[in-house]
Parts: C-alpha cells; sequence; structure tokens
C-alpha cells in the first residue's frame, strides 16, 4: 500500500474510515463490560468539541501556550482537592495511567539515586495484584520488582509479606485503590505506615478508583482511606479516562510536595535544537486530551458524577446478586466499587466468555495468577445498567451451554512440555512460533471462539505466556504490503 497520488474527497475519506469500524466491538449498544468508558451521547459532544478545539496546541512547550498550562494546572488542582491533598501538593496531567506510573516510578528511582547512593539495584515492592504497568516502568527503567502474596479470600495485599520482601535496595510501596482484577482496595494506611517506618517511598494506584471512591464514600460506602491524606502516602495516580469519562489519553500523577515531583522532570540541553524540559515522557503532545478532560468535569460536575456513582453502584449490587444467584458462579472478594470478578470450580469460564460472545455481549477473560484463579471481569459502566437483566439471563444460558463444553487436549500436552522446560534465557521464537501455529493463533489470526485459546495460556509458566503474546503481537502488526493503494 502507497499514499494515494492524490487526495480523496472527504465523503469517501470518511466512509472508508467507518468502514473499517465494521468489526469493532459495538460498545454504544452498552453490551461491551471493559475498555470503553461512555459518557454518554452530551457528555460525549462536549469532549469532542473541547478536543478538537486545542487538537493542535502543542503541550511541548507550556510558555507558549499559556491556556495549556492553565488547563494543566486547574485540572491538578481539582484531582488534589478531590484526593486530599493539600497547599504543597503538586502533580501533572500524563497521556494515561501507565504514564503516570511511569513518572511515579521515575521519581522513586531518581530520588533514590539522589539521596540514597547506597541502593545500587532500586527495587519495588508490589501485590500480586498491582497493575501491569508498575512491571513495565520497572522493565523500561531498570528498576527491580519484588511481587508479593495478596490474601486468597479479600484479593487485598498482605502487608506482613511486604514487610518481609523490603530490603536495603528497596526504594517504593505500591497499593491499588481499586486493583482492576478484584476491585478492591488494599489497606493503603498500612502500607503507607510501613512505607513511612522504613524511610520509604508509597505510590497508591488509584487510576481506576481515585474518581469514583469519593463519590461511594459520599454515598454512605464504607470506603477505606487511600488518598493524600493517609500519612506515608507520597504519590498518587487517577485517569480521568476511565470513570472521569474524559477522552482518552487523559490521567494525573500527584505528589506530596515538589521535592518529590522534581524528580519526574527531565531537561536536556546536549544537542544542537531547542531546550528540551519535559514534565512527563512525551514531548510534542495535543492539547486536546487536557482540554477534554477539563471540560468533562465541568460538564458533570459534583452532582453528576454523585448521581452516576449511586446509578453505578446500585447496578453492580444487581450483577453481585445476579451471579450469586448462578449455582456455578461466585464473585471473587468483596467488589469496592463497580468492577467485578466471577469465577466457577465446575464449568470454563474461557467458554463462558466464548458463549457470552456468541449471544451479543463484550465479557473479558482474565488468566489465572498467583491467588487468583482465572475468571471473567465486568466494567460496569452506565451505559451497560439498561441491560442487567438480559445479561444475567444470557449468563446463566453461557454457563448452562458451557457445562458440556470440553477443555482443549492442547492443554495436557503444553502443560507437559513446559514442566521441564528453562525459560530464564527465553525461547527460540521458531519454538513459540510451532506453539502458536498449534492453537491456531498463527500469522496474527484469531479463531472466533478464544476459549481454546486462552485454557492453553491459563496453564503456560508467565515466562512462556509473555513470550507467546509477544510473538503474537509481532505477527499481528504486519503492515498491509500487498493491499492496493485505493
Ligand atoms: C488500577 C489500574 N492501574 C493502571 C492502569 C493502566 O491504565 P492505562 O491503561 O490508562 O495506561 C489501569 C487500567 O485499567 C488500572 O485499572
Amino acid at each position: 500500500m502507497q499514499i494515494p497520488d492524490s487526495g480523496l474527497d472527504s465523503d469517501t475519506l470518511f466512509q472508508t474510515l467507518e468502514g473499517f469500524r465494521e468489526r469493532d466491538l459495538t460498545w454504544r449498544d452498552g453490551r461491551t463490560w471493559a475498555y470503553v468508558y461512555d459518557p454518554g451521547a452530551d457528555a460525549e459532544a462536549v469532549i469532542k468539541r473541547a478536543f478538537t478545539m486545542y487538537l493542535s496546541e502543542n503541550g511541548l512547550d507550556p510558555t507558549s501556550f499559556p491556556s495549556i498550562l492553565r488547563l494543566e494546572n486547574e485540572l491538578v488542582a481539582m484531582a488534589a482537592a478531590h484526593l486530599g491533598g493539600d497547599a504543597n501538593t503538586v502533580g501533572n496531567f500524563t497521556s494515561g495511567g501507565t504514564e503516570s506510573i511511569f513518572c511515579a516510578v521515575k521519581s522513586a528511582r531518581d530520588h533514590a539515586r539522589a539521596h540514597r547512593p547506597e541502593v545500587t539495584r532500586p527495587a519495588i515492592v508490589l501485590p500480586e495484584t498491582a497493575h501491569a504497568a508498575f512491571h513495565k516502568a520497572a522493565h523500561y527503567l531498570g528498576v527491580d520488582v519484588v511481587v508479593t502474596a495478596i490474601d486468597a479470600e479479600t484479593f487485598k495485599a498482605d502487608v506482613a509479606a511486604m514487610r518481609a520482601a523490603i530490603t536495603d535496595q528497596t526504594i517504593l510501596l505500591v497499593g491499588s485503590a481499586v486493583s482492576y482484577a478484584h476491585c478492591v482496595v488494599d489497606p493503603i494506611a498500612e502500607i503507607a505506615a510501613l512505607a513511612a517506618e522504613k524511610g520509604l517511598l508509597c505510590h497508591v494506584d488509584a487510576c481506576m478508583g481515585g474518581f469514583l471512591l469519593p463519590y461511594y464514600k459520599r454515598l454512605g460506602e464504607a470506603v477505606p482511606d487511600f488518598d493524600l491524606a493517609v500519612p506515608g502516602v507520597t504519590s498518587i495516580s487517577m485517569d480521568f479516562h476511565k470513570y472521569a469519562f474524559a477522552a482518552k489519553g487523559a490521567s494525573v500523577v500527584l505528589y506530596r510536595s515538589k521535592d518529590l515531583r522534581r524528580h519526574q522532570i527531565y531537561a536536556c540541553s546536549n544537542w544542537s535544537g531547542y531546550t528540551i524540559v519535559n514534565t512527563t515522557v512525551q514531548s510534542s503532545k495535543s492539547a486536546g486530551p487536557l482540554a477534554a478532560a477539563w471540560a468533562v468535569l465541568h460538564h458533570f460536575g459534583e452532582e453528576g458524577y454523585l448521581e452516576i456513582a449511586r446509578q453505578v453502584r446500585d447496578g453492580t449490587q444487581r450483577i453481585i446478586d445476579g451471579i450469586a444467584a448462578i449455582p456455578e458462579l461466585r464473585v471473587m472478594g468483596r467488589p469496592e466499587m463497580n468492577l467485578l470478578a466471577f469465577t466457577s470450580d465446575s464449568v470454563d469460564v474461557f467458554h463462558v466468555a466464548d458463549e457470552m460472545k456468541a449471544r451479543g455481549w463484550y465479557v473479558q477473560p482474565q488468566l489465572a495468577y498467583g491467588a487468583s484463579k482465572e475468571n471473567i471481569h465486568l466494567s460496569v459502566n452506565p451505559n451497560c445498567l439498561q441491560w442487567v437483566d438480559d445479561m444475567l439471563k444470557d449468563l446463566a444460558a453461557s454457563v448452562e451451554a458451557a457445562r458440556d463444553l470440553p477443555t482443549s487436549p492442547l492443554v495436557g500436552v503444553v502443560g507437559q512440555m513446559f514442566a521441564s522446560v528453562d525459560l530464564s534465557q527465553g525461547l527460540d521464537p521458531a519454538v513459540v512460533q510451532q506453539m502458536m501455529q498449534l492453537g491456531g493463533i498463527g500469522g496474527g489470526a484469531l479463531p472466533e471462539r478464544m476459549a481454546e485459546v486462552n485454557q492453553v495460556l491459563n496453564v503456560l509458566p508467565v515466562k512462556a505466556r509473555e513470550l507467546l503474546l509477544i510473538e503474537f503481537m509481532n505477527d499481528l502488526f504486519a503492515p498491509a504490503h500487498d493491499q492496493a493503494a485505493r
């Protein structure tokens, strides 16, 4: 494929773009229980207008665009007020949870470089439920990760295990509010107290829960303390592009003070072009996501969000009750916001997910890891609430249908194969390719039903899963070389 010789007329151009979406998840119908946080048509119109209004301004240089500086400082102030901050709280707008977490880990690493010269191999201590973004940040930043066990009933961090994992190289303790997989709040006050006792930093990942939890509290729910008001918490992240319903590319990372945030900022004068000084990872960046986030907060206001919290809280409870009435299923832990995970000891949840797909729903399978067995995740969004009864009816039918479906014969073969393989040196990509052909996912293609693939992934060691997924992605993103230009 090549750039067309001459430009397309805009009708053709937009029809083509629209056509590309044919096989996408149809999230606007409210039957998608992950990935998209639909703010509804009115809010969407506001977001789009604000986004396009600031589309081309460049966040690279906030001194040239004071509007960008103002938007960011106002958003950070609103976030700080929302999350127990005070006059010393500082922070920055980022492109998402991953970038916020990346910034927090970088700040911790560089804080240690400045203040703890004895730390030569900085390490962060994470409960096994902490988001993968911490592993990713640590991987990019050359920081070690120590994963600690959780309570297998509540799926909350085990603080004694975190204490035991601290060494003279530890720089940061992490807790979630809420965790993505099970939607629970870790014992943040205890984790932060432990960090303070040991002279360590403490980051709260409130990417998912930071925005809605304060409204849950106002509704009278017993939300554990999790924010900057907790002594010992030194930084916190919160995504606007989740339950504040901002356009994607919108999160914030906050610090207790400038002393810590200083280590987040990067400056480079070591080349012949313009001076670089960036607060976050990105350099040139659209101010669209920033303006859209500011706009959506002003669109809904506290009253709007409180009402959304009330609705999703009530809907989530109806779903939890509905799942409890299906004998084969059980909700894992006690969800503290509007996400939940359920599993089964008698039917294969991966088949259940496929059966739900066949009935027109998207639900998200999660693989077994540590104390968490394989399960299905639901994010309960406002536009899903119209479907609660229908979804539960189809869930019961899906469980019924999944009961007789077989486990892939590959599960035994692959399980045995990996029992004796040393993965520490990686795997020959050719072997991984063979495995993918065997599982029907060669060449970046996925089968219509995913149960077999998920069953196999589920029994693979974590390292093998990762190697396989990397090969899959390496195949999936294949330029359309052989397609005609028009
Ligand atoms: C708890 C938590 N932290 C971090 C992230 C990462 O956020 P993002 O996908 O915006 O990078 C997520 C995403 O779902 C999350 O749930």
